[in-house]
Parts: structure tokens; sequence; C-alpha cells
């Protein structure tokens, strides 16, 4: 899809969400905030539509620690962030109550890695993901030690986005997003989209082993 058209789904999406948030300010109860899988998918599946990952077998460290991000505009609030300012209001009004419901909550969906649909040149980017296992681990399982997220069975689609917006700036670049600041140089180390895609690749292919 390209990203006219995601504006404008992404886009209607928000009213609706935007819509509830508004009507129901009052008397909100955490469990009002559960209106994740509009976008994310069923069971959090993810949905390359709106462009919403998986959310399914997150880490809980992790998803609290983006939602909080969102919720300060730590995250999400770069101009041309297209995707991250579809998410960004979504945490906004989240309260801590209501980011413990969620975690809990998105904690009992089953992890079912994603479907792969990036293929680019998997030795290549062999070659490439050395450094990157240092802190994502070399099977992609993520290190919580060093706040870097599992990245197998993630969207593969997501992981370009995220780290083509990591290169170009439109994540991480907030003073006070300590972990995404040292996520940007890592990006830029692939050089360019196709460093992205193999890097991906290969990422993809730990699944299979
Ligand atoms: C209007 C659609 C929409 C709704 C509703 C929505 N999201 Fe999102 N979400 C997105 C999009 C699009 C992205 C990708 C943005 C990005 O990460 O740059 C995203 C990204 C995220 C991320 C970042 C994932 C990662 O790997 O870094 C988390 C966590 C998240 N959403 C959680 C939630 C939760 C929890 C809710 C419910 C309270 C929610 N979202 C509601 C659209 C939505
Ligand atoms: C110095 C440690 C470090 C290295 C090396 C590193 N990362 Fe990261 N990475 C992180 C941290 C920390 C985060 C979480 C950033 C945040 O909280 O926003 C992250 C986040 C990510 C994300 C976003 C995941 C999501 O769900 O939103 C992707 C994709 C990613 N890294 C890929 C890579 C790739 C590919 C490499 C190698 C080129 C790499 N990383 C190297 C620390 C690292």
């Amino acid at each position: 899809m390209n990203r006219n058209t995601f504006r404008v789904v992404a886009g209607s999406l928000l009213i609706l969400v935007s819509g509830w948030l508004m009507a129901a300010d009052d008397g909100r109860e955490p469990f009002d905030d559960r209106y994740c899988t509009t976008c994310h998918g069923t069971d959090g599946q993810g949905n390359e539509g709106v462009q919403a990952p998986r959310l399914a077998g997150m880490e809980d460290w992790y998803l609290k620690r983006q939602l909080e991000n969102f919720r300060a505009g730590i995250r999400g609030t770069h101009p041309m962030d297209v995707e991250g300012i579809a998410m960004q209001p979504m945490a906004a009004k989240l309260s801590d109550e209501s980011i413990a419901d969620i975690v809990e909550w998105v904690g009992s969906w089953p992890f079912k890695p994603a479907e792969v649909t990036v293929e680019g040149d998997a030795q290549a980017g062999a070659q490439l993901y050395t450094t990157c296992a240092s802190c994502h681990g070399r099977d992609a399982s993520g290190n919580e030690a060093l706040g870097a997220p599992a990245l197998l069975g993630q969207n593969d689609w997501y992981l370009v986005t995220q780290l083509k917006n990591f290169m170009a700036g439109y994540r991480g670049y907030h003073a006070d997003d300590t972990y995404g600041q040292q996520m940007r140089p890592m990006a830029q180390m692939l050089g360019d989209e196709a460093g992205i895609i193999n890097v991906v690749s290969y990422i993809n292919s730990l699944a299979e082993r």
C-alpha cells in the first residue's frame, strides 16, 4: 500500500477511535481502553492494511515502555513519522492503570510468528546481523537487560518501516528517548534500503531453524 492510501485508511480509523475516546472521558475504567484490536487485529496479530504491528507475544516490559513513550510524545511525534502519528493519540490518554491492564490483556494472547512477506538476500543480511545480535540476541529473541526487544516473529513489513524510520531519524530522535537513540546509529549502519531488506530477510530465516 502506498502512503496516501495508508493516510486515508488510518485517518478514518483514527476518527472512529478518537470519537470513543472523547465520548467516554468521564468515569473511564481501564477496561474501556481495550480498543487496540480495531487496528492491531484480532488477538493482536497485526494488520498490514493500517500498518499496525503484531502485539501478541510482545514482551511486557517493551510494550509498557512503548505505550509510555507514545503517551509522553517521545515517540510518534516526528512530522514525517506517518504511522507513529496514527498511534500516538491512541496512547495519549492512557492512565497507568490502563497500561497495566493492557499489558496483562495482551499477555493473554497466543504468540504466532507473523507471515513472511519480505524477501531479500538473507546471506548478506547475516553479515549485517552480527552487530544486531549483540543487543537483540543471536536468535533475535531480545534482551531485557539491554532494553532490546525480540524481532523474531514480528511482522517483517513493520521491521522494515521501523528501520527506515530510525535511519531517517523519524524515530529515536527525541532527547528523552534513551533506547531509541541507541538504536538509531544501528539502523544507519545498514546503509540503505537494500541493507534493511537483507537484514530483515535474515531475521525471517531464523524462524525456520
Ligand atoms: C488507529 C489505529 C490504532 C489503534 C486504535 C491502536 N494502534 Fe497501536 N499502532 C498503530 C500503528 C499504525 C502503529 C505503528 C506505528 C509505529 O510503530 O511507528 C502502532 C504501533 C504500536 C506499538 C509499537 C509496537 C512496537 O513494536 O514498537 C504498540 C506497543 C502499540 N501500537 C500498542 C497499541 C495499544 C496497546 C493500543 C490500544 C490502547 C493501540 N496500539 C491502538 C495503530 C493503532
Ligand atoms: C546497542 C544495542 C542495539 C543494537 C546493536 C541494535 N539494536 Fe535494535 N533496538 C535496540 C533497542 C534498545 C531498541 C528499543 C528502542 C525503543 O525502545 O524504542 C531497539 C529496537 C529495534 C527495532 C524496533 C522494534 C519494534 O518492535 O519496534 C528494530 C526493528 C531493531 N531494533 C532492529 C535492529 C537491527 C536490524 C539491528 C542491527 C542492524 C539492531 N537493531 C541493532 C538496541 C539495539
